[in-house]
């Protein structure tokens, strides 16, 4: 059947700078152009679910800007049920974001709205707990929101995946609540203290992740693959999808969106890896973050020319 996805998260609206080169502290650059990209963790992530054919709502808050009536209505171009979505008064979030010429991206937050989302704003959205299979969470909204937003998942029996970026220390205590933690380098080193620099490091910092708790452990390695790990001892390793890079903004959120959607809809963790990495690919390979997702129907003709060798 199909996956019911719930993500409680951040919706920013991301203007984006690209640069040759970043410029270093106290240096200006010239910047080659600015565009306004729909982003925010939690929307891309929803994005990602939706375009995979899950049921998707999205819970979180926007502010009485302009911004926040077009990243509305973004997220419920892309399918999005948006009902859940707060007005609160001020700005949406921002991310400003720098691209250099490599695609490599440098980001500042600036809460906005999604500063505001409360754990009391929870208490309304508690009967969408009912009817989920999964809830995906971040970090770009207040610690004590997600904190309950776990709780409320736990009690109502719902699988939780906390993707803690940006990254942080996650309180040993919340470890074994989750079925996913879904981390990159930096996080994975943030919450378990392993450096990782290479593929054994990446595989220390799983098993240090899976041992303190979590049920399973998704960490992906940019252009180096994802390593995926378990408590039932299932460990998988995948490369990525050799692509032209043009903007990795937005990456790391397909393939946990398309991941979470694919994992529950089939159980296959195998095969939602391949069709998660598919889904991150093709978004390297086009400016913005929920711009460059795709649907599903792409994801499974690009699996499709990769099983037939042809690139
Ligand atoms: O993960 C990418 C996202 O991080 C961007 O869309 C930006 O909004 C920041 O939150
Ligand atoms: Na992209």
């Amino acid at each position: 059947g199909m996956a019911n996805v719930m993500v409680i998260g951040s919706i920013n609206m991301d203007v984006v700078n690209r640069v040759h080169r970043h410029p270093r502290p106290g240096e200006t650059v010239h910047g080659l152009g600015t565009s306004y990209h729909p982003g925010g963790k939690g929307a891309n992530q929803a994005v990602a679910a939706a375009r995979a054919d899950a049921r998707v709502t999205m819970v979180g808050a926007v502010g009485t800007d302009g911004f926040g009536d077009e990243l509305i209505t973004n997220l419920q171009r892309a399918g999005v049920d948006t009902a859940a979505v707060l007005r609160k008064e001020g700005t949406s979030g921002l991310a400003f974001i720098d691209v250099d010429d490599a695609g490599e991206n440098l980001i500042i937050l600036s809460a906005g709205a999604n500063g505001k989302l409360s754990p009391s704003d929870l208490v309304a959205a508690r009967p969408l707990f009912a009817g989920a299979d999964i809830v995906l969470l971040q970090n770009e909204i207040p610690w004590e929101t997600t904190r309950a937003a776990i709780a409320a998942a736990h009690d109502a029996g719902v699988r939780v995946c906390l993707n803690p970026a940006p990254a942080f220390a996650v309180p040993a205590d919340v470890l074994p609540l989750l079925h996913l933690l879904a981390v990159n380098e930096t996080e994975a080193e943030a919450v378990s203290g392993v450096k990782v620099t290479d593929d054994a490091r990446a595989a220390e910092a799983a098993a240090q992740l899976v041992a303190a708790g979590a049920e399973a452990v998704l960490l992906t390695l940019g252009g180096d693959g994802v390593l995926y790990r378990d408590r039932g001892g299932r460990s998988i390793r995948l490369p990525a999808y050799p692509v032209d890079v043009v903007d990795t903004t937005g990456a790391g959120d397909t393939f946990i969106g398309a991941f979470a959607a694919e994992w529950v809809r089939t159980g296959d963790v195998a095969a939602a890896l391949h069709f998660a990495a598919a889904a991150a690919a093709i978004s390297v390979t086009r400016p913005g973050a929920q711009a460059s997702i795709p649907a599903r129907a792409e994801i499974e003709a690009f699996l499709a020319v990769q099983r037939g060798g042809r690139t």
